[in-house]
């Protein structure tokens, strides 16, 4: 396995704090102006369907902070379970709620206290019942083994230090045959062990990214099968404050892949 994906090198707690207090930024500031494009602007970048969009609270559209649009990378079918990883302010959750209907599921998993009760504020303006916000962490799913049809994450896994352990977790709470819907992003050059030191660069979706094939080894790694990775386009390009994503090659990337 590439040295990238070896034991984090910055400190785990300190990295965890820095990406809670700027997603909690995210949530409760959404109009700051982030290294990131987010909300109605990122939705419409990511080509989200705009009566999707519609149809959400303005409080879950204002705090989204994706990288991808995992929806556009494979079905969502009536009566399925979703569990989304990293849910943050609940936009996919919420859409998957709606394709999955009401004899469908959805869990969504995120660790950052202010996006699960932004999360949860927005299910009940949407009025939707069958959604449910868990606090947690990608490395230690709170979903039982094997009780999803789909899992979708958004953003999220660039963020997570022991990739390794969050993609198994994603693989483990799969029934088999079950499918993961993942957009992230991927870099063209990789990150110096200097740069990876740099907590702005991780919390900025930049510094716990991967090359292509390292993205696709990490997933072939967990036991996931037909596993294709999809290139997105630049993410970053015109974000409130300025990114050092074009240093790096930064790209939206999406991953689709079977258990
Ligand atoms: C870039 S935001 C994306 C949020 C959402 N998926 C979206 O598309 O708007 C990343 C989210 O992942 C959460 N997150 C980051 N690392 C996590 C981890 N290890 N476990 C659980 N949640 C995590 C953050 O709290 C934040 O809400």
């Amino acid at each position: 396995m590439p040295d990238v994906l070896d034991e984090p090198i910055v400190d785990l707690e300190a990295l965890r704090a820095s990406i809670r207090a700027e997603y909690a930024a995210v949530a409760s500031e959404p109009d700051r102006g982030f290294h990131f494009h987010t909300g109605y602007h990122l939705a419409a970048i990511l080509g989200y369907p705009q009566e999707w969009i519609e149809g959400l609270p303005p409080g879950a559209v204002v705090s989204m902070a994706g990288t991808g649009n995992p929806f556009a990378l494979g079905e969502i079918r009536p009566g399925e379970r979703v569990v989304d990883c990293g849910s943050g302010a609940g936009a996919d959750a919420l859409i998957a709620a709606r394709l999955v209907g009401p004899t469908g599921e959805v869990i969504g998993v995120d660790m950052t206290h202010e996006m699960l009760a932004t999360a949860r504020a927005n299910a009940d303006a949407a009025g939707v019942s069958n959604v449910e916000f868990r606090e947690g962490l990608l490395e230690s799913l709170p979903v039982e083994t094997g009780w999803t049809d789909v899992v979708i994450s958004n953003g999220v896994l660039n963020l997570v230090p022991d990739k390794a352990a969050a993609v198994a977790e994603m693989h483990r709470v799969l029934r088999p045959g079950g499918r993961l819907l993942a957009a992230d992003i991927v870099l063209e050059r990789p990150v110096s062990a200097t740069s990876k030191l740099d907590v702005s660069l991780w919390t900025g979706c930049i510094a716990g990214g991967l090359l292509e094939e390292e993205l696709v080894a990490l997933i072939t790694a967990a036991g996931f099968v037909d596993v294709e990775l999809v290139r997105g386009g630049d993410v970053f390009a015109g974000a409130p404050q300025q990114s050092s994503a074009a240093d790096f090659g930064t790209r939206g990337a999406g991953i689709r892949a079977r258990r």
